[in-house]
């Protein structure tokens, strides 16, 4: 097992470089027993007129509680997008550096990759299981590979990513593996945040999108060691999340029960939705799927796809990406919602 050393991957700018420090750094505490003159914000009350809290403390305590994990070791963004271009800012150096990622998986790495000058390398899935070919993956990494991209469940193929074979990339990586767990809600395997304490070259990326219902307020989690999320602190955004998103999340976050409802709902409706496809005559195959959503092999889907839109029914086209020709991606809807699209399907 190679030795994990996070000096060697911070890119030298960042290493060197001093943080803003925003006036709510210096001084944190909203009382009302202060007068606040140090961050030129209008005085005059309008429930959003003081900056937000740079750090979101109350948003990553309830966060810490739902996922029995320390609320320093946490990173928020606005959305994933924000955390996954933070930290290819702090460790991947443009024109030079390099990494990895499973494929098909979700389309954002490689664009980020190329907005941040990143060789982008992708590393097939095996067709029969969708799971990861270890010796491509190491035949691809190089001196100059910062990351290695794992998606458990991975979209679009909708199928967690095997303990072994993540486990076995982490032990032999020098570099960072970042695991994306934006479905992890859906799915009966255990969270890889509990392995960080062990393996410091882990980063996990979590959202509020999914099963949390708040894709709209734009919240992405990062699950790191200390010593990246300083790193990320140094870099991020002063205030990049929002007084009425750390409202709302908060708000949220403290109804959790409720959130694991809605959630147990979504993986019925997909048992259900998963055993009526099968009666689909023109779809080949159903692959197994740990996310709210469900990936299938169809006979032509363009065709497929063309007809649900003008029954008015958007489902995603993934006929393009790697090992998905003739796919489809169907999110898991309300019980209304996936009596629809079955009807419609039954009906081409
Ligand atoms: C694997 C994966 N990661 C991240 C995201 C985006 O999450 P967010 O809404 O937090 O940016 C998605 C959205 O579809 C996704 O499929």
């Amino acid at each position: 097992m190679k030795t994990f050393n996070i000096n060697n991957i911070i890119r030298p700018n960042i290493k060197v470089m001093k943080a803003y420090s925003s006036a709510r750094d210096e001084f944190q505490e909203i009382t009302n027993d202060f007068v606040f003159l140090d961050a030129n914000e209008n005085p005059y009350e309008t429930g959003l007129n003081r900056y937000p809290d740079p750090f979101q403390r109350n948003v990553k305590n309830e966060l810490s509680t739902i996922k029995n994990y320390p609320a320093n070791q946490i990173l928020l963004g606005n959305g994933s997008d924000e955390v996954l271009d933070l930290i290819f800012r702090a460790f991947c150096e443009p024109n030079q550096d390099n990494v990895i990622a499973i494929s098909p998986s979700y389309g954002m790495y490689s664009v980020l990759a190329n907005l941040n000058a990143i060789e982008y390398r992708k590393s097939l899935l095996n067709e029969n299981d969708f799971q990861p070919n270890i010796e491509d993956i190491f035949s691809k990494v190089d001196e100059y590979t910062k990351m290695i991209f794992l998606c458990s469940p991975n979209n679009p193929t909708g199928e967690i990513i095997k303990r072994e074979y993540i486990l076995e990339i982490v032990k032999r990586f020098n570099g960072l593996v970042i695991i994306d767990e934006a479905y992890i809600d859906f799915s009966t395997e255990p969270s890889w945040i509990e392995e960080i304490k062990n393996y410091p070259n882990i980063i996990v990326i979590q959202t509020l999108s999914k099963a949390f219902g708040l894709a709209g307020i734009r919240l992405g989690i990062l699950y790191a060691s200390l010593d990246i999320i300083a790193v990320l602190n140094k870099i991020k955004p002063p205030y990049n999340i929002n007084q009425l998103t750390q409202q709302k999340a908060l708000e949220i976050l403290k109804d959790y029960d409720k959130i694991k409802l809605t959630t147990q709902t979504i993986i019925k409706q997909k048992q259900l939705l998963e055993t009526a496809l099968k009666e689909i005559i023109f779809i080949e195959k159903i692959y197994p799927s740990d996310a709210n959503f469900i990936l299938i092999k169809v006979d032509d889907a363009t065709k497929r796809y063309n007809e649900l839109i003008e029954k008015g029914i958007v489902i995603r086209n993934r006929t393009n990406d790697d090992l998905c020709k003739n796919c489809l991606r169907i999110t898991v809807g309300t019980e209304e919602e996936n009596e629809k699209i079955l009807e419609n399907l039954k009906s081409l």
